[in-house]
């Protein structure tokens, strides 16, 4: 069968990230979390006190950020490595979500991690998830998804995750910060949250991870048959 490109796009926290891996397993693709890119970029920033209100300062972080994804056979997960330091559990902390959407809606930062995504699909055989991923990344992908979930649900996910790692962390908290980066992704300039024209919705409120996976696989066969034309 041909490979294709999945791109998954949605709100924060809505289980994009779970499906995207759940699909890439099944197909035996590789998975891409375009969000921990922006994540790590966002951590370089706050530990090397770059000021992204200035571009100088941008450019010059960005040519010393070298990011890249290795794939650890013992978690059975691909993890993000800035400057080859494993980051991976670093980047989801509350200091960097608070401050990752602020630097996601930069143009040079944009245009830093579009490139090297770009760069990771051209062998196509990818699940990637994101924002932006079926709008710009990718904008002939050949199968689209968007997913949602509601709020509340979002915010109790999220929040059980966090709360493994952190108990002090507060319902409150995750909720405000969902809101935040949701209110900011959508309404940046460059490359807003949007659901593609050609997209496939897939509300997961009401799904368990295994139900969720057999509609998405669903599409990706009939996306795949498609595309052997
Ligand atoms: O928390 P969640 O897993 O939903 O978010 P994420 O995928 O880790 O992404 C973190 C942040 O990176 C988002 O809130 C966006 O500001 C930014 N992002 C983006 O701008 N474009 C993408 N393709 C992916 C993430």
């Amino acid at each position: 069968m041909r490979k294709i490109i999945i791109t998954i796009d949605g709100f924060s926290s809505c289980g994009k990230s779970t499906m995207a891996k759940q699909l890439a397993k099944k197909l035996n693709y590789v998975y891409i979390d375009s969000g921990a890119m922006y994540r790590a970029i966002t951590l370089y920033f706050l530990r090397n006190h770059v000021d992204w209100t200035n571009s100088g300062q941008v450019a010059e972080a960005l040519e010393n950020i070298e990011l890249e994804f290795e794939y650890n056979p013992h978690s059975q997960q691909s993890e993000m490595y800035l400057n080859e330091e494993n980051v991976e559990f670093l980047i989801r902390e509350m200091v960097v979500a608070e401050k990752v959407s602020e630097v996601a809606a930069i143009k040079e930062v944009r245009d830093f991690a579009t490139t090297q995504q770009q760069e990771m699909g051209l062998k196509k055989g990818i699940v990637m998830d994101g924002r932006d991923i079926g709008t710009v990344v990718f904008p002939d992908a050949e199968l689209k998804l968007f997913v949602t979930a509601d709020n509340a649900v979002r915010v109790e996910r999220r929040f059980k995750e966090l709360y493994d790692k952190n108990p002090n962390i507060t319902i409150e908290e995750v909720k405000n910060n969902l809101e935040m980066r949701d209110y900011i992704d959508t309404n940046r300039e460059i490359s807003p949250l949007r659901q593609a024209a050609d997209a496939v919705v897939i509300d997961n409120t009401n799904l368990t991870p295994e139900e969720q996976l057999e509609v998405a696989l669903d599409k990706a066969k009939s996306a795949m048959m498609e595309s052997v034309g």
